[in-house]
């Protein structure tokens, strides 16, 4: 992307392209990290990686195997959650994941989209929260700059355009509520590093 301008409303995320050293830093990692890093059976070797890449990560986190993450040292994911298999994390704009957040396989989180009638094509970035123990179902999207609040649910194959309120549970695309989680089940410590995946 060489054009890229940050979302009007990213009051926090005025973050500019890296430059220089940190933006082949941080391509690198990513670009490792998809090529080979994410294919290796050891949470502690792919955590490693991903820490000294920069991104923040909690304790008694499981990251699964196949997940592509873009621009780790912009991502910040909280104790106890769990990301599954081949999902997609894309850093640009910010991403903050809370406490006992479940993402299940094959989630995509985007950081940002393409202005279509901008004559460079710009990229606008925004960046997206996900509160503690929300559980996002397979193969779920996030379109950028959403933010998916405490113990809310998207049901598997949504697409989340806009913010999800508390313990809400939403579904379809675009997504909207179908009904609301009981407050009092988001007690759980999540603390899931199944052996070898
Ligand atoms: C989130 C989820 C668990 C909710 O299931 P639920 O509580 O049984 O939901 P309900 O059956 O009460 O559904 C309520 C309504 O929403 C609809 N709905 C449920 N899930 C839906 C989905 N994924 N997409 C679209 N509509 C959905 C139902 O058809 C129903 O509609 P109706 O009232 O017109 O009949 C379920 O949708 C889901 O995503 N399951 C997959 C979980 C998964 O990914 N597991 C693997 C990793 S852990």
């Amino acid at each position: 992307m060489n054009a890229q301008a940050v979302g009007k409303s990213a009051p926090d995320a005025l973050l500019a392209e890296p430059r220089g050293w940190e933006k082949i830093r941080s391509t690198l990692a990513a670009a490792l990290y998809r090529s080979i890093v994410t294919h290796m059976p050891l949470h502690w070797v792919r955590q490693g990686f991903l820490r000294a890449a920069g991104m923040r990560i909690g304790r008694d986190v499981a990251i699964l195997t196949g997940t592509t993450i873009i621009r780790p040292e912009r991502i910040s994911v909280g104790n106890g959650c769990m990301i599954g298999f081949d999902s997609f994390i894309g850093g640009e704009a910010g991403i903050t994941i809370g406490d006992n957040v479940n993402i299940s396989s094959q989630c995509l989180m985007l950081g940002g989209y393409h202005d279509p009638d901008d004559p460079n094509f710009v990229a606008i970035l925004k960046p997206t929260v996900i509160e503690d123990y929300a559980w996002l179902a397979t193969r779920v999207t996030v379109l950028a700059g959403v933010t998916i609040g405490r113990g809310a649910i998207v049901a598997a194959g949504a697409v989340v355009t806009k913010d999800v309120p508390p313990y809400a549970v939403v579904a379809g695309v675009p997504a909207r509520k179908i009904k609301e989680r009981n407050p009092e089940a988001c007690k759980y410590d999540l603390a899931y590093q199944p052996w070898f995946f």
